[in-house]
């Protein structure tokens, strides 16, 4: 096996966002904003702190506006121009990668993450890549997925993002069975998904962020669509444990599920009071005024 650095990231973003309707009626689930910017702005704009270079959206129909996202607003740019609004304009063109740099493929149906991923496999070509999901929001002074990519250059082969979730939950996630663990990386011996509680094997749950190898996409061709008709990522990830390295990293930061109501709201709370212009004011409110 050749290992390469990780140059690439997926970004499915295909799904149809049904726990966010009324919402995501019209407006991908994606383009919800935490503060002042969409969730898949957070996605990229982690992924290219972290030195990834091609952005490879997994799109899907009336979601175009994700891939509008990261183009050149170019009536609004001259209109702000013309009004000299510079700050406006720097924010406009915030997270403009060069031209050609982002790819987007089309996933027809959405058959799950998996299929999903395996969308992606003529843009991926064959090296490692990295996957983002970005209903998981990371708040962390280091991108989380500069921690999975600094693993993956010392061990090599796959590395997910884990994090303990409560025992009676492990049914909603996907789990991973342990062997070593040195309290920050844990050895993957095993996947379940959506163990229930009394079957599974640990109650450490993979998150949103994973590198992994390009050979992952032979496994998800062989797949046949199982429960809810959907190809899952776990299952091809399962099978590539034993014939690589497959580690587990205990990430820096808190993590929040933007997929959920109550996450989201979460999310936009913590990252409100970690922003310089709002925070001061926004502690102040939950403080006080929402006191009485
Ligand atoms: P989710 O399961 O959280 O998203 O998938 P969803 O299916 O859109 O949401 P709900 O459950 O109906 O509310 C995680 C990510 O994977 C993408 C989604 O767009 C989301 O960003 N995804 C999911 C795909 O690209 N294709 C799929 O077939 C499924």
């Amino acid at each position: 096996m050749t290992d390469h650095r990780v140059r690439r990231a997926v970004f499915p973003v295909a799904g149809l966002g049904t726990r966010f309707l009324p919402a995501t009626k019209v407006m991908p689930k994606e383009m919800l904003t935490v503060v002042d910017k969409p969730l898949i702005h957070h996605a990229v704009e982690e992924a290219a702190a972290a030195g990834i270079e091609e952005f490879i959206l997994v799109n899907g129909r009336g979601k175009s506006v994700l891939e509008d996202h990261f183009d050149r607003a170019f009536e609004l740019d001259w209109a702000l121009e013309n009004r000299g609004k510079e700050e406006g304009l720097k924010r406009s063109r915030a997270l403009v990668p060069p031209a050609g740099n982002v790819v987007s493929v089309r996933q027809q149906a959405p058959l799950g993450l998996g299929h999903a991923v395996w969308c992606a496999r003529h843009a991926v070509g064959d090296e490692p890549f990295a996957v983002f999901l970005c209903d998981d929001l990371v708040l962390s002074d280091k991108p989380c997925i500069g921690e999975l990519l600094e693993v993956h250059a010392e061990t090599g082969g796959n590395v997910v993002a884990v994090e303990e979730v409560p025992r009676d939950q492990t049914n909603r996630y996907g789990i991973l069975d342990i062997g070593d663990d040195d309290g920050r990386l844990v050895d993957v011996r095993g996947l379940v998904e959506k163990p229930d509680p009394a079957d599974a094997p640990s109650n450490l749950s993979i998150i949103g962020r994973y590198i992994l190898l390009p050979e992952i996409m032979d496994h998800l061709a062989k797949q046949e669509p199982k429960a809810g008709n959907e190809i899952q990522l776990t299952d091809a990830m399962a099978k590539m444990i034993g014939n690589a390295p497959f580690h587990g990293l205990r990430f820096s930061g808190r993590r929040f599920d933007c997929g959920s109501k109550l996450g989201f709201i979460q999310a936009n709370i913590a990252f409100g009071l970690a922003d310089a212009e709002i925070g001061p004011a926004l502690d102040k409110f939950l403080n006080e005024d929402t006191a009485s």
